[in-house]
């Protein structure tokens, strides 16, 4: 065994904006009742200013990591950010983050993973900790989801929602502390039933496009929803029995917060009681890569050294996977 990658610091910004379910059943035909019973989202919180992108919410989000843990710009040798909302096509978002903090000596680049951004970007970062190539990392999850929203399609309006965290990882102090494993997939299968259509190299924009709002999020949702429901619990299974680790050993699950209904499929496969199951989806919906992030960085105070965590996500592309993580510190939420 040898020492792993782990996080030693996590903070969040959140824009001010709470968008209600009251609010979205005068936008488009639904109700609270509805979107409570089948999704489990009571509000979401939305970046509403113009002229502001994700940069900016990772940008505050750094910022105050940076100052919570004591960290001066200087020693962060590489930001990665996870999006699929980017400030713009190029250059990557994690420049953009660099300029707007300060950060001069880094490098980095943004990883487009759906709702997997997190796990995939943790797990991607971590050889480069763990062989001492990169001392102090930041790895920041962003999304301005509302940008890409059609608030006039209510099948997929009362999901999403924008927020930013930001993580330090460090090398572990010891073996047993941080990514102990993760097991990630990636197919194909997914790109007809959850993309954004336009926009891209294949689609570039058009005043069609634009027409036919080919720019917003499209999702068949009972198609996406089947496939969620089986490969996040599937896998969530598969790395519990290859590590040995029994429901008892598990202290929390951090579940991809897409619809309570799949959050919960997720935890009784994995026989866990609720009170293991982390959930914040009704305060802020469907994050994407930000959403396991936001429930660490909400829960960071009930964490306590060397507690099992598993990380479950499932999203666009299909990407999917989950990380067997021991949480590295005791904390106090500032
Ligand atoms: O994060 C990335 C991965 N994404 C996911 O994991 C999301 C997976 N999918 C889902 O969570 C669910 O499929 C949704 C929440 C998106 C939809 O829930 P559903 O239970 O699958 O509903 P449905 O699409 O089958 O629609 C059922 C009915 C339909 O009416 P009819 O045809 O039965 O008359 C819809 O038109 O509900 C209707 N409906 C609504 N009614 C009120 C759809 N959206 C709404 C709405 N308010 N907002």
């Amino acid at each position: 065994m040898s020492k792993k990658a782990v996080i030693t610091g996590i903070d969040a910004f959140l824009p001010d904006y709470i968008l209600t379910n009251d609010e979205l059943s005068r936008m488009v035909d639904t109700t609270d009742e509805w979107i409570m019973t089948r999704i489990g989202v009571r509000e979401r919180r939305i970046l509403k200013e113009d002229g502001l992108g994700t940069s900016f919410m990772g940008e505050q989000a750094v910022k105050r990591l940076l100052k919570k843990t004591g960290t001066s710009a200087d020693e962060i040798d590489m930001l990665v950010c996870a999006t699929v909302t980017p400030d713009m096509l190029f250059p990557a978002t994690a420049n953009i983050i660099c300029d707007k903090v300060g950060i001069m000596n880094a490098w980095g680049y943004d990883i487009n993973a759906g709702c997997s951004g997190f796990i995939f970007t943790l797990s991607s970062i971590a050889p480069l900790i763990e062989t001492g190539k990169v001392k102090k990392a930041i790895i920041v999850t962003g999304e301005r989801m509302s940008s890409i929203t059609d608030y006039q399609d209510r099948t997929t309006c009362p999901l999403f929602g924008d927020a930013a965290v930001a993580m330090l990882v460090e090398l572990s102090e010891d073996e047993s502390l941080g990514l102990m494993d993760s097991i990630l997939h990636v197919d194909g299968v997914g790109r007809q039933y959850l993309y954004q259509k336009a926009g891209g190299s294949l689609y570039p924009p058009t005043h069609e496009t634009i027409d036919k709002r080919e720019h917003y999020i499209y999702q068949d949702g009972p198609v996406v929803f089947k496939y969620a429901v089986s490969r996040m619990a599937d896998v969530s299974v598969e790395i519990m029995k290859k590590h040995n680790i029994t429901s008892e050993d598990v202290a929390f699950l951090i579940p991809h917060q897409a619809n309570l209904r799949i959050i919960d499929a997720t935890g009784k496969r994995m026989g866990l009681e609720k009170e293991k199951i982390l959930i914040n989806i009704e305060k802020f919906g469907n994050t994407a890569g930000t959403s396991i992030p936001l429930v660490l960085w909400e829960n960071e105070d009930k964490f306590k050294k060397g507690d099992t965590l598993i990380l479950s996500a499932f999203g666009a592309g299909f990407t999917w996977g989950a990380l067997y993580y021991r949480w590295g510190y005791d904390s106090v939420k500032a």
